[in-house]
Order: structure tokens, then sequence, then C-alpha cells
């Protein structure tokens, strides 16, 4: 989508076109006569001109009528029949001469939530980190592009890169607007009282390895609200599950997508933390929060009454949970608890993915294999993959997260780089 031409002797601004409106502000010496309008080659209407524009009047003080040169049209829909149009604007002056300007492919498409539903008896999820109704807007677009089931990551990237575009021009979709709104709230939210949480654990010393009392960031988190809103849209069913809170960032974090998402959630964990296993890294009690911590964080920063709690070793507490679940996220540092997690695995829709920690930047190879030495909790999840005679792929996210999932089953995850121009 192209911006408009420059012209010589006439200084203007489309601010904003879309199929709703056309906005700007135009001035030449000689003062501007009129501005007309069309679509498609076919006059629509003049625009009004003389609106009010103090900043065009701060930067041109020596143009009579600066602080007067905004114009606006407001389109009558029934001329746009194409999800694409070509809009032209003529700026004409009082001297008589003519500047003609035009925008392709202005998206005029207007879409409503409604428009956009998911109805499974008709429709496949397509295998890429993109909601539905968003997908659905961008096939009525750009059938050539995006009407295809192979969705390749550079084409997710695309997508992306189109949605952020469409939400920028202000194109009255609604589900790009709903989702580009989702992900930038969510991100403010987490990004908002990551400042505020407190910042050591205040039962250990600043240098131990549970010295902070934080150990995910918004950077890792927003990548499974994503999800959570992707797997949303496409009607997966069943509930959200959470092992390992420690003092309960990830919970409050993931709290308010379930909120917004209406999605109940389970958090998992000791309130005691880690169990004794042995290791020489990790000790019992490592990355403790109790329950009072957790739930209290989760009062004030989160969502608290998404949240049901299971609280105990994972051995126990998954031993009578058969809630079905739509995805799954586990920080739970060791091999063993990672195998006491694996059973939850069952209860997983197949289309979703796992998020986990303990999965780096480098615990994949340039082919897309684990590196399963970079991580305790990788082979455990990999050898339950493997029993339940499933492929495996996986991509890292953001520090020490990442998601795998089914190839041709699950939606890929994306991470915030990939989101990014969403935020942009
Ligand atoms: C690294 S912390 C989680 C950090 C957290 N996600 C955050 O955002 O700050 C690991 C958590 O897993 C819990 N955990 C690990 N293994 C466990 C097990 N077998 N049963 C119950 N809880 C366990 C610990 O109690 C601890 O709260």
């Amino acid at each position: 989508m192209e911006k408009f031409s420059i012209s010589q002797n006439v200084q203007y601004s489309i601010d904003d076109c879309n199929c709703r409106y056309l906005m700007g502000w135009a001035i030449h010496p000689s003062g501007i006569k009129k501005i007309s309008i069309s679509v498609e080659g076919h006059y629509v209407g003049d625009a009004v001109i003389g609106l009010e524009r103090g900043d065009v009047g701060n930067n041109y003080p020596d143009i009579s009528d600066s602080d007067k040169s905004g114009f606006a049209f407001i389109f009558n829909r029934e001329f746009m029949d194409k999800p694409l149009c070509r809009i032209q604007v003529e700026i004409i002056p009082n001297d008589g001469r003519v500047f003609s300007l035009s925008q392709d492919d202005v998206p005029t498409l207007v879409m409503t939530l409604k428009d956009a539903i998911f109805s499974s008896g008709s429709e496949t999820p397509v295998l890429a980190p993109v909601p539905w109704g968003v997908v659905k807007a961008l096939r009525i677009l750009l059938p050539d592009v995006y009407n295809t089931d192979n969705w390749s990551p550079e084409l997710i990237r695309q997508a992306i890169t189109d949605t952020g575009i469409l939400y920028k021009s202000h194109a009255a979709i609604a589900p790009v607007q709903q989702w580009v709104i989702f992900l930038r709230t969510m991100w403010r939210r987490y990004n908002e009282f990551r400042q505020q949480w407190e910042h050591f654990n205040a039962f250990r010393v600043p240098d131990d390895k549970d010295g902070m009392g934080i150990g995910t960031i918004p950077e890792e988190m927003i990548s499974i609200a994503n999800q959570l809103y992707v797997l949303k849209s496409y009607g997966i069913p069943g509930e959200f599950a959470e092992f390992g809170c420690y003092k309960g960032f990830s919970s409050c974090c993931l709290s308010l997508a379930c909120n917004e998402l209406d999605i109940p959630m389970h958090v998992f964990d000791s309130f005691a933390g880690l169990p004794d296993t042995g290791s020489t890294f990790y000790k019992e009690g490592d990355f403790c929060g109790s329950f009072e911590e957790v739930s209290s964080n989760i009062a004030t920063f989160g969502h608290i009454s998404s949240v049901t709690f299971h609280k105990g070793f994972f051995s126990e507490t998954v031993k009578d949970f058969k809630t079905p679940l739509m995805c799954l996220w586990m920080d739970v540092d060791l091999y063993t608890s990672a195998l006491d997690v694996t059973p939850v695995f069952n209860l997983l829709d197949k289309r979703s993915c796992i998020f986990t920690h303990e999965f780096l930047g480098d615990s994949l190879n340039e082919d897309g294999t684990f590196r399963f030495e970079t991580s305790e909790v990788l082979p455990a999840i990999a050898d339950k993959f493997n029993k339940d005679g499933r492929n495996i792929a996986g991509e890292h996210m953001n520090v020490a997260t990442g998601a795998i999932w089914e190839p041709g089953q699950g939606i890929p995850a994306a991470s915030i780089d990939i989101l990014e121009p969403l935020f942009s």
C-alpha cells in the first residue's frame, strides 16, 4: 500500500485514508479552492475544506490560512464495492492548476466480528499463529497470497506485517482491530506491573539463583497470550494450565489473557519450591513462592477469579486432573518435574502447543532438531512425544521460553520478534 505521491508547489498531507474517511491538510500560496475525491476513477464528491489546523499554521506562518488548511471527506460505502480501492484526490488551488494524487489498494473492506466467526463444520484452522478472523480478512483482501493451507514462516511474517499495515490504516476490520488491541493491552499491562513487582526474593540474598522475585519477562509471556487468542479464534475447546508459578509473575500475565478470552486457568505448584531430586544445582525449596504471596500477587496484578490453584507436588496433583486443555505452559526447572507433568499432555488438544521454560536460544540445531543437552526438561517432553508416536517440532520464543508442537497438527507459536509489526 503506497503513500500518496508528492506534487510540487502545493504542500499537503493525507493523514488518514480508509474506507470510512479521508483527512489531511493542503496549502498553496494562492489558497485552496476545492479538493475533489474519486474512487476507482469515479468522482464521488468534494472534501470539506477550511478545517482548523493550528499545527500546520505554526509550521507555515507565511502562507495565508494555513491554520485553516484541514480537509475531510466521509465516503459513501456504496462507491466502494471492492475490498481494495484506488482513491484519487485532486487539489485545486485558487490559481486554477490541478494537483492529482492517488493511492492504490486502500483497504475498504468492512468486517465485523460476526463476519469472522469460525464455523468448525466447513473450515480448518490454518497452521499459523494468526487468528481466524484475520486470516479470513487477508484472504478477501489478497486471495492470491493467502488462499493457501501452506503457511510457511515467510507467509506468517507477511501476514503479520500486512495486519500491522491494516491496523495503522484504521481499516474497519474488527478481527484485526480486536487482535492488535488485545496484544497491545496485554503488553502494556505486563510491563506496567513488572515495574511494581518485588524485585528480590525476600527470603534469599540477591546473588542466590532464586535471589530475584521473578522468573520470566513480558517478552516471553506475550507469545503465550497470543497463542491463547489464536486457539480461541479457532474455537479450540478446553482450559489453560500453568505448571510452576514461583511468586506468580507468569500467572499474573496469563490470568489477564485468560480473563480477556474467557478461558479458565489452572495453576499447579507446590507453593513450597522445588522438590528434592538429588540435583547438585537445584536444592529442595528453591524458587519458593508461598500460596499467600502468589495469590496476593495475582489478586493485585492479575485476575484471580480466572484461576484455580492446585497445591502440591505435580506427581500428586495431576493424578485426578482430567480437564481438557487447550494450551499448557510449564516452567518447572527439573527433569523429574517435567516428567511428572507429561501425563497431562494427554488432555491437550492436538492443535495446541506446549510452552516451556528451559528452552534456550541454542536449544535447536539449524535444521530444527533439538539439542537436548541444553535443557533439563526438553528430553522429558520429547520422550513423551516419542512414546505417543508423535513427531515433535519447536521454536524458541524469547529468553528461556520455547514452544513445542506436533508438526502438521499443532498451530505453531509466534515470538515477539515475529509479532513486532503489531506493536510498532
Ligand atoms: C522457576 S519457578 C517458576 C517461575 C515463574 N513461572 C515466574 O514467572 O516467575 C519454578 C516453579 O516450579 C515449581 N515446581 C517445580 N517442580 C515442582 C513439582 N514437582 N511440583 C510442584 N511444583 C514444582 C516450584 O515450586 C517453582 O514455583
